[in-house]
């Protein structure tokens, strides 16, 4: 009897606890985007903010989600996987949101989405290209098309360019990742593209002295080198190439896609290739509404970190208009807005601003054009653009 009044109090309480800890989520509808804002990676991660900054603002002046106004909470997660996992832990228990974009680095999104997966809140990656990101789990998606799509689109380019290449340098961060995919991926391309590789080169993200991996590179006598790394070490890789007297192609992986490079590698940046998944040129209404906006705020093209940013948010809102037109998301528990959001995520086609996106069951994006930039830097050395190629 005892027992059985303990266990009636026990089950009480804990209804009772359900109850409170039970939530609804409230309006503006809380957004969470974690990227970089801080560290070295910050060079990629202050591109994705202005995107979803963009986004919010665009979005919100046209409905929101069906009339209810959504708020981006953005939880910064510096460079490296503790920041990412703090971050997301911030966005799932203390701003209550819906879903997350982020984090930057696919080396961050294998520590940090399985956070995210374990809590049941779905994650868009809005740069993570390391092959197998969206095999985290089940929450886990991105916008951001896999190094095994991007990065071939590249070596061609320095192909036409110079139909006498032969010899191949490839370089790559071993401590990331993202670039020890995406060298995976450089170099099957370049084998089957009939080309040697006469040395692969290995460095941490954190280096800053690259003088012994040139000087062995060099030594193989290469007409091209291709660098996988992030903005900071790889623009230094890049600038001691050509201060060591390297005169080939140098091809940049998607670490290096950002003019927020160009104050580390300088005058030696120009004629840099890099793989794009996105280019301002692109047709579409919504790239026409979106570069506007960027242009104006700007006086530049937008790059593809803050395009794939912008296409981040846009995905997370659309799915939810969706949620929302079956059940009220404002008011309807958080939990369930989750599940019910990743859902959408995943069933949904998005016009953005890179085309037309779809997802698979796993949640790889499915994503149409890719292009080649070449850097052109200006006479002042800091200042340049991504030119694309034909
Ligand atoms: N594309 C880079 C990564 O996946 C930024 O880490």
């Amino acid at each position: 009897m005892k027992n059985a009044r303990q266990l009636a109090a026990f089950t009480g309480i804990a209804a009772l606890m359900g109850l409170v800890v039970a939530e609804k989520v409230p309006s503006p509808i809380p957004i969470g985007v974690s990227v970089a804002q801080t560290s070295n990676t910050a060079l990629l991660g202050r591109e994705q903010v202005i995107g979803a900054q963009i986004a919010e603002e665009f979005f919100n002046s046209r409905g929101g989600i069906n009339g209810t106004p959504f708020k981006l909470f953005f939880e910064d997660t510096a460079g490296d996987e503790a920041g990412a996992i703090n971050a997301f832990q911030a966005q799932i228990n203390k701003n209550k949101v819906v879903g997350i974009i982020g984090p930057t680095l696919s080396q961050q999104a294998f520590a940090a989405d399985k956070i995210a997966e374990q809590a049941k809140v779905p994650v868009l990656g809005p740069s993570n290209t390391a092959k197998g990101v969206p095999q985290i789990g089940e929450y886990i998606a991105r916008v951001s098309s896999p190094v095994a799509i991007v990065a071939p689109n590249a070596v061609k380019a320095a192909i036409k360019m110079n139909p006498d290449l032969k010899k191949v340098a490839v370089f790559y961060a071993q401590n990331d990742a993202f670039a020890t995919s995406e060298t995976g991926t450089f170099q099957e391309t370049v084998k089957a593209q009939g080309l040697e590789i006469t040395t692969v080169q290995k460095f941490q993200t954190t280096d800053t002295d690259f003088t012994s991996q040139v000087t062995a590179g060099l030594a193989t006598k290469p007409d091209l080198a291709i660098v996988s790394g992030l903005a900071a070490d790889g623009g230094n890789l890049v600038k001691q190439l050509r201060i060591a007297g390297f005169k080939g192609i140098i091809i940049g992986g998607n670490g290096l896609n950002t003019a927020n490079m160009f104050p580390v590698c300088q005058q030696y940046c120009d004629g840099v290739l890099i793989a794009q998944a996105y280019s301002p040129a692109a047709p579409g209404a919504l790239n026409a509404a979106f570069r506007t906006v960027y242009k104006n705020k700007y006086r530049k093209e937008p790059p593809q970190f803050t395009a794939q940013a912008f296409a981040a948010v846009q995905v997370m809102v659309q799915a939810l208009r969706s949620v929302d037109k079956k059940t009220k998301v404002n008011d309807t528990e958080l939990s369930d807005v989750r599940i019910d959001l990743n859902k959408a995520i995943l069933a949904g086609k998005y016009e953005t601003p890179l085309g037309t996106i779809t997802f698979t069951s796993e949640g790889e994006v499915i994503q149409k054009n890719f292009y080649v930039a070449q850097i052109k830097m200006n006479p002042d050395n800091k200042t340049g653009r991504f030119d694309y190629l034909k």
